[in-house]
């Protein structure tokens, strides 16, 4: 593994599902954490989750990865919102990521102060439009990010045009938001006796199969499935070993999203 990659992992996703039970936030991440998920994403964009996520980490703040976002124009709201992040995930955030590519340009010099201060770990960023992405390959292109979060799963391979390929050629890393479609790939699975090809690559469910076609892209790092169920979250975790799929397994995968 290259010393900057982040994975291949399974972390989890935030958005939609921490924003106002803390005591289900409090149980996704016990078994997210318990199952060995270590990346953490979110947002200032998504409610209460930052808070609720620091919250439920408490003292295991060290065994996650905290990977959030600056999401504002404002010079001053960017402040504001770091300071805010800091206080949650004990003074440090292990990825700031621009969300939306919104003022990534007028962020970018700050976010390289915080890093060399040591209060930011890695600089991201971050869009989920695919009409966003010439843009997003202008940021990649500066050589002065770490990361990129974009959509990649069967349904949504736009990035594999331009995206992928450039990462991969700057040593940036990949994570993949919405790998099971914001739950649209997941609404009607496959039967077991559709998946048990896929058996003998550890997967048992078709949310495991979606997840593992996204990691066994060698370009990718880590894929954050977001749920509000603790099962779920120990389900997701399990994708995330080896064996990863060769490409006869990516296009199984493919055909039953198809289906
Ligand atoms: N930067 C951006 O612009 C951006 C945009 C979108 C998303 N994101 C990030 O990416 C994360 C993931 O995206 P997302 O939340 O839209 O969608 P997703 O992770 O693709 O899908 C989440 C949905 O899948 C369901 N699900 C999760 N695990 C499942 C399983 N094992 N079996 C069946 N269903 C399962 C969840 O329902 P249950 O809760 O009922 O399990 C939820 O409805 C977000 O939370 C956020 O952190 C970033």
């Amino acid at each position: 593994m290259e010393e900057r990659r982040l994975g291949p992992v399974v972390g989890l996703g935030t958005w939609n599902t921490f924003k106002a039970d803390r005591r289900r936030a409090q149980a996704v991440v016990d078994a997210a954490l318990d199952a060995g998920t270590r990346v953490f994403d979110s947002s200032p964009m998504y409610g209460e989750a930052q808070r609720s996520l620091g919250i439920a980490l408490g003292n295991r703040r060290e065994d996650a990865v905290i990977a959030t976002k600056i999401w504002t124009p404002s010079p001053h709201e960017a402040t504001v919102q770091l300071d805010d992040q800091l206080e949650w995930f004990g003074g440090r955030v292990d990825l700031e990521q621009v969300h939306n590519l919104v003022a990534w340009e007028r962020h970018l010099p700050w976010l390289e102060e915080e890093r060399a201060r040591g209060r930011v770990t890695r600089i991201g960023v971050t869009h989920y439009a695919t009409n966003a992405f010439p843009e997003l390959a202008r940021a990649l292109g500066t050589g002065r990010f770490e990361v990129v979060q974009l959509p990649y799963n069967p349904q949504e391979r736009a990035c594999e045009r331009q995206l992928l390929p450039l990462a991969a050629e700057l040593g940036i890393a990949v994570i993949v938001m919405v790998p099971l479609g914001s739950g649209r790939l997941v609404a009607r699975p496959p039967s077991p006796r559709e998946l048990a090809p896929l058996r003998e690559s550890g997967v048992e469910t078709w949310a495991q199969a979606l997840l593992k076609w996204s990691l066994s892209d060698e370009r990718v790092d880590v894929v954050i499935p977001a749920t509000k169920q603790p099962e779920r979250a120990r389900e997701n975790a399990a994708a995330g070993s080896p064996p990863w799929f060769g490409r006869d397994e990516r296009r199984f995968v493919e055909r039953l999203a198809r289906a």
